[in-house]
């Protein structure tokens, strides 16, 4: 077997690893906005959002986030641009026709995902480390990042593109998560119906209660 096919193997082995740990930080992230709808004191939120932006093992961990998401996405374009121009020369009618549907729109999914983690940074991370939270989120600026989440939420175009982006982030966990196993090795016949139908929970759990966030707080 050549050099390129186990280069290629390594990338997917991290591109696997980096959205495993992506997942998991998907997870916490959706625990601590539900809480949003869960105290409309907005409370609880800040109390986590304070927490979270404080302590100093989870800032030091936000760097490890962060190189995480870079590491995902570059390594994906790459795999990707690969596989691009790797298929004119095998290419195999029954292997297309057998991918699944959406395994052929990561890429795509995933640069929708990656323009929308822009915004949001810019909208909810930057003006928090900066300090420049708008008037409009009250005076207690980043003390209250509940609020400045409640104000962006009353925006009809603003929660529209979060849904829309949201059922995207959807789409690529479902494929991703048994993909991710079936790149670490771990697709043994016996386990990949149950990975499969895991990865499809997760990614509707994820894509529906990230979902709910934006329409409860405009709907209410
Ligand atoms: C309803 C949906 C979402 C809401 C309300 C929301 C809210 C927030 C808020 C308020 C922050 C600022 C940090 C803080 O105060 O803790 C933040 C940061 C962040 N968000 Fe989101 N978020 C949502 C969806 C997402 C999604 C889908 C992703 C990833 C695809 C994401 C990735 C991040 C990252 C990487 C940060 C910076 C790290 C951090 O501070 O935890 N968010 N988000």
């Amino acid at each position: 077997m050549s050099s390129t096919f186990y280069s290629s193997l390594t990338k997917k082995y991290v591109m696997s690893l980096a959205g495993l740990f992506l997942l998991s930080f998907l997870l916490v992230h959706l625990s601590i906005n539900l809480l949003l709808l869960l105290d409309e004191s907005r409370g609880l939120f800040n109390e986590a959002a304070h927490f979270m932006g404080t302590n100093p093992f989870i800032q030091t961990f936000q760097w490890v986030l962060f190189g995480g998401f870079a590491v995902h996405m570059l390594v994906g374009v790459i795999l990707q641009i690969q596989n691009w121009m790797a298929r004119p020369k095998r290419y195999n009618k029954k292997a297309v026709s057998e991918e699944s549907y959406l395994s052929k729109f990561m890429i795509h999914t995933g640069i929708i995902i990656a323009v929308f983690l822009v915004i949001h940074l810019g909208d909810f991370f930057v003006l928090k480390i900066t300090g420049q939270v708008p008037e409009f989120a009250g005076h207690h600026g980043t003390e209250d990042m509940g609020l400045l989440v409640i104000e962006k939420f009353k925006m009809g175009g603003y929660v529209l593109f979060y849904v829309i982006v949201l059922i995207f982030l959807g789409f690529h966990l479902d494929h991703a998560f048994q993909s991710a196993f079936q790149s670490l090795g771990l697709n043994n016949p016996k386990y990949m119906p149950f990975l499969k139908g895991l990865g499809r929970i997760l990614a509707i759990v994820i894509g529906l209660g990230y979902i709910l966030i934006p329409l409860v707080i405009y709907f209410k």
